[in-house]
């Protein structure tokens, strides 16, 4: 016994070294792609999410993966931190409902909730994307649930399609007549340069003007004058909109515009810097990664202009293997451009990328790095 201690005592003064590296990058760190484990040792769960500050506190939503299914069977999580690092499992914000046809009856699908404060109501409001029950992804509404408290519970409120009976605020009586000729029947063959057109006239705006426009993959944006926009994939996922919501954030106005007709855009994330809004988006490829793209604009209401993959370096052309989902701004002309790494065959266990957006020329770059400190 005696003669092997120091062997033993070695053994473990390297043990604890190395252990003690590990916590502390793990303390410290954002590490993309790695587990995040929450106050109770799992790993979050909270996936397409999105991040309000409140109050000093930092609230982590998202919906909440099963092991085998990325139906909604439990709800939307939340988890607080006040550091981004150490995060307290809040528990469900929103539950599934077990009443047979309500809106969100357990086994639809809950993605990318996000919550905004409404400073006049005093209310949390979280919009999410929803499909119903058994009905695959043919719905296409937003879901809008609201509580008086940060951490929920939400109540449900209504789900819909978009603005029905709106035209875009952009059309004009010329855009209003050209969209009058269009007919969907005529455009079969999609990508021809004559059906572009039509997208870009309207085409689906016309099909879902009646009941409303589609409504899928989304993000909640609040302005410094206290307006907020949902965004989100239209116009079976060609076509992204920007809507003006009301006053108590519960409701979409009657504005709304159109972003990049046609160029099939999903996953927006944005945020503002120096006037200049940035919007990043992926392209439509289900839970398969592909690059990102991004979008600026002097304006909310636009014009939009394209500009090249904001990502750089290896796998940038596949954002790193992640999707967007939110843009968090941490002050001091700092943000974090935060995604989804899918694991459809193991949804829970989806990981979440992490990463300080760059400035070069006054454009944002996002470079990957496996450890760093927000
Ligand atoms: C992705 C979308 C996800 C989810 C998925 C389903 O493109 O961003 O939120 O809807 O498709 O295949």
């Amino acid at each position: 016994m005696t003669t092997h201690f120091p062997y033993i005592r070695a053994i473990l003064l390297v043990l604890l070294s190395t252990l003690s590296i590990h916590m502390s990058a793990q303390d410290s760190d954002i590490r993309s792609g790695k587990l995040w484990l929450d106050d109770q040792g799992q790993h979050i769960n909270a996936h397409g999410g999105g991040i309000l500050q409140h109050n000093g506190t930092y609230y982590w939503y998202g919906e909440h993966k099963s092991d085998h299914t990325s139906n909604a069977l439990v709800g939307v999580t939340c988890y607080s931190s006040t550091d981004l690092i150490h995060w307290h499992n809040c528990g469900v914000a929103l539950s599934m409902s077990d009443r047979p046809g309500s809106d969100i009856e357990r086994g639809c699908i809950i993605e990318r909730p996000k919550v905004i404060y409404n400073h006049r109501t005093g209310k949390f409001c979280m919009w999410f994307h929803l499909e119903l029950k058994d009905q695959g992804y043919g719905a296409a509404r937003y879901g809008v649930a609201v509580s008086d408290r940060p951490e929920g519970p939400f109540e449900f409120l209504s789900s819909q399609r978009a603005n029905p009976g709106q035209w875009p605020t952009e059309f004009d009586s010329r855009a209003l007549a050209i969209a009058d000729t269009l007919h969907i029947a005529r455009y079969q063959q999609w990508w021809t340069p004559d059906w572009y057109r039509a997208v870009e006239c309207g085409l689906f705006v016309k099909r879902d003007l009646e009941g409303g426009q589609m409504s899928r993959d989304m993000t909640l944006y609040v302005d410094d004058d206290g307006k907020a926009y949902h965004i989100y994939s239209s116009e079976d996922n060609l076509t992204l909109h920007i809507a003006l919501l009301t006053d108590d954030y519960l409701h979409h106005s009657d504005r709304y515009t159109r972003v990049a007709p046609a160029g099939h855009n999903e996953a927006p994330a944005i945020f503002k810097r120096q006037g200049t809004y940035w919007m990043i988006t992926s392209g439509c490829t289900g839970w398969a990664p592909n690059a990102a793209r991004m979008f600026s604009a002097p304006c909310i209401w636009g014009p939009w202009t394209q500009h090249p993959n904001p990502c750089i370096g290896p796998r940038a052309d596949k954002t790193f293997g992640g999707q967007s989902t939110f843009i968090l701004p941490l002050g001091n002309d700092r943000w974090i451009f935060m995604a989804d790494i899918w694991r459809p065959r193991h949804p829970s266990d989806a990981r979440y990328i992490w990463l300080p957006i760059d400035f070069e020329d006054d454009k944002p770059v996002i470079r990957w790095c496996d450890e760093w400190h927000p």
